[in-house]
């Protein structure tokens, strides 16, 4: 929740680190550990330091709910987001605010029904399972990279049905995985989006964000000139913009279909790769998740900088 900047303040408890022991130190170390640690000490909300940046941690589905549902109309994107953000995502749900925002949120969340997303759901486990069947066993795979590509390809058409889009060494692909990176700084030393607040997008940023915004515009276009397209959420945005008595434009929807590609994406796969991650170290309960139905062995290889009592489980269960 970096950028909600007016939060942090007094009265949300801050987070102390123990003696000798500094907050950066702690993340670095373990970042689950660190959130765990800073949920236990604050409670259901709390606020630490992160390179310098105050964060709130909000650790209840209620609290959770009044920041993002109920007070959203109260609260700003923040500079950090508008900075980072606003050339990529433009005038998109994730950057708008007030009454944009609010049309925004009526044209998209009925898409998003049980009813509308389950009608993907046999494409998107086909989809997974023939990634996961590509997996080594016995050898050694990064999940956090594979889980990634994982929720591209599952996620990808079903926001466009557009296959030159998801093909790796196509130009929209390596664009979106660039933009990814530099998101993420993971191109550099620096870390967190936090250091991109005073950037303005160099000039290879600036062109990846020109070729996958282009490549999205192409299809939006082709879409809007046919009146027709395939079964994917592109098409359910249009029909329920052209019921509206002031339509978007269609560079508006191209924005919405960045915005929930990034939106997506990362968001998913990590929640995947901590899913895992801890279903690794805890046999017990991976028995019964229906995860462990597979007997992959890379069970037994899980590792990474996981928090004390996490451990792999070294007999692969
Ligand atoms: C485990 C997976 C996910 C997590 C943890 C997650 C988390 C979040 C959070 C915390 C926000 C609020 C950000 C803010 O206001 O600062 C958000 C917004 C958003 N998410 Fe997700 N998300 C997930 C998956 C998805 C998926 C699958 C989609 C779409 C297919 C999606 C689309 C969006 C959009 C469009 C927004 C902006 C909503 C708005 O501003 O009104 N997210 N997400």
């Amino acid at each position: 929740m970096t950028g909600h900047h007016a939060l942090a303040n007094e009265t949300i408890p801050r987070y102390a680190p123990d003696v000798g022991d500094t907050e950066q130190a702690a993340m670095d170390r373990d970042y689950l550990g660190f959130l765990s640690d800073v949920a236990e000490q604050c409670g259901a909300i709390g606020q630490y330091q992160r390179r310098g940046a105050p964060v709130v941690l909000v650790n209840t589905p209620e609290l959770t709910r009044a920041l993002l549902v109920d007070k959203a109309g109260d609260l700003t994107k923040g500079e950090l987001q508008r900075t980072a953000f606003q050339a990529l995502l433009g005038e998109s749900v994730s950057m708008s605010e007030g009454d944009r925002h609010d049309r925004l949120r009526r044209l998209l969340a009925p898409l998003f029904s049980h009813r509308r997303i389950t009608r993907h759901a046999e494409r998107i486990v086909q989809t997974a399972e023939s990634a996961c069947v590509g997996w080594p066993d016995l050898a050694e795979t990064d999940l956090f990279d594979e889980l990634h590509r994982l929720t591209l390809h599952t996620l990808g058409p079903v926001l466009v049905a557009e296959p030159a889009l998801w093909v790796e060494t196509g130009p929209f692909w390596r664009a979106r995985e660039r933009l990814w990176l530099w998101i993420n700084d993971r191109t550099s030393e620096r870390r967190g989006l936090t250091d991109h607040a005073a950037d303005a997008p160099d000039s290879q940023v600036a062109a990846d964000i020109k070729t996958a915004q282009d490549a999205v515009d192409r299809v939006v276009r082709a879409r809007q000139q046919s009146g027709t397209g395939p079964d994917d959420l592109l098409t359910d945005i249009f029909s329920a913009n052209a019921g509206l008595t002031e339509p978007f434009h269609p560079s508006e929807v191209r924005d919405q279909i960045v915005a929930l590609l990034f939106a997506a994406h990362e968001t998913s796969a990590v929640a995947l790769f901590w899913s895992l991650y801890l279903l690794a170290g805890h046999p017990d309960v991976r028995g019964t998740s229906g995860a462990g139905d597979r007997k992959h062995s890379w069970w037994a290889h899980t590792r990474g900088p996981g928090p004390a009592g996490l451990a792999p489980d070294p007999s692969g269960g």
